[in-house]
């Protein structure tokens, strides 16, 4: 793997661009506000994150940049959060620690120091898991695996919370799978709420092959939609509940097969 070059996208915020996936890490329009509206505001945890609870867990798919941990540690910061975070992500092509230098995140958050207390992650990751609290007055821990989502079993904490955020179908389709949704069920709650900015309908049919129930949610910066998948059809109501049966049908008479 080559190390991705950074870039600029369009509301100001770091990016990278990988040669060996030919894709952007966000949109390239905006980094910051498409993981602020695909993960936060769609999905719900930005009101989460505005009342009482025992614990927030949550799994994201897809570490790259960890700009999606800095902002939801911004927010918790922002509140004074006491209940604990378990923020667990996998990344199997970890970036270079010059390049997590690089990026300029720290312009578009309230707690400026959080950016370095991630730029220091990336120069002690190994191989599995690496456990960081990174914070001395707040139970945030990263719970980061480095290697292949493909390898990893099972979470301690059941998560209310998912960020699908892998490249494109296309080119990383090993993460789109009906295995791939089944797995994160497993680790799920029944109320958890899976969030991407991906539209596909062979990535919704994967995920309602594998038991979620997936809606439409308006995209960010310009792209009609994203989607969200829940587990329990009753919590889709704010979203365009799409037909599973049909979806699921259409995956297995081969309608998507090229
Ligand atoms: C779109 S980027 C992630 C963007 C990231 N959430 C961010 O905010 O920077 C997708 C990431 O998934 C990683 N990836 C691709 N295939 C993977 C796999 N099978 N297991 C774990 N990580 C993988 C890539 O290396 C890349 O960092």
């Amino acid at each position: 793997m080559t190390d991705p070059e950074h870039h600029y996208s369009k509301d100001g915020s770091s990016t990278l661009y990988s040669n060996d996936f030919g894709q952007f890490y966000h949109n390239p329009n905006g980094a910051v506000t498409e993981s602020r509206h695909v993960f936060f505001d769609t999905p719900g945890l930005t009101d989460f994150l505005n009342s009482k609870h025992d614990l927030l867990s949550v799994f994201e798919v897809g570490f790259g940049t960890g700009l999606n941990f800095l902002l939801l540690c911004d927010e918790y910061l922002q509140r004074g959060l006491s209940f604990p975070l378990h923020f667990y992500s996998v990344e199997a092509f970890p970036v270079e620690p010059d390049t997590a230098a690089s990026f300029n995140y720290q312009e578009f958050i309230v707690h400026k120091n959080i950016q370095d207390k991630i730029k220091d992650v990336f120069k002690t990751l190994t191989s599995g898991w690496n456990t960081f609290c990174l914070f001395r007055d707040q139970e945030i821990y990263l719970h980061l695996y480095i290697g292949k989502f493909e390898e990893i079993d099972s979470v301690e904490y059941p998560v209310h919370f998912i960020f699908h955020d892998p490249f494109s179908p296309e080119v990383n389709e090993e993460l789109w799978s009906v295995e791939t949704f089944a797995k994160l069920r497993s680790f799920s709650h029944d109320d958890c709420r899976l969030a991407t900015y991906c539209a596909a309908s062979k990535a919704r049919a994967a995920m309602a092959d594998a038991g979620w129930y997936p809606g439409r949610a308006k995209g960010a910066l310009g792209k009609r939609e994203m989607t969200i998948a829940t587990l329990d059809p009753s919590s889709l109501a704010p979203f365009k509940r799409l037909n599973e049966k049909r979806l699921i049908d259409r995956l297995h008479s081969g309608d998507f097969d090229q």
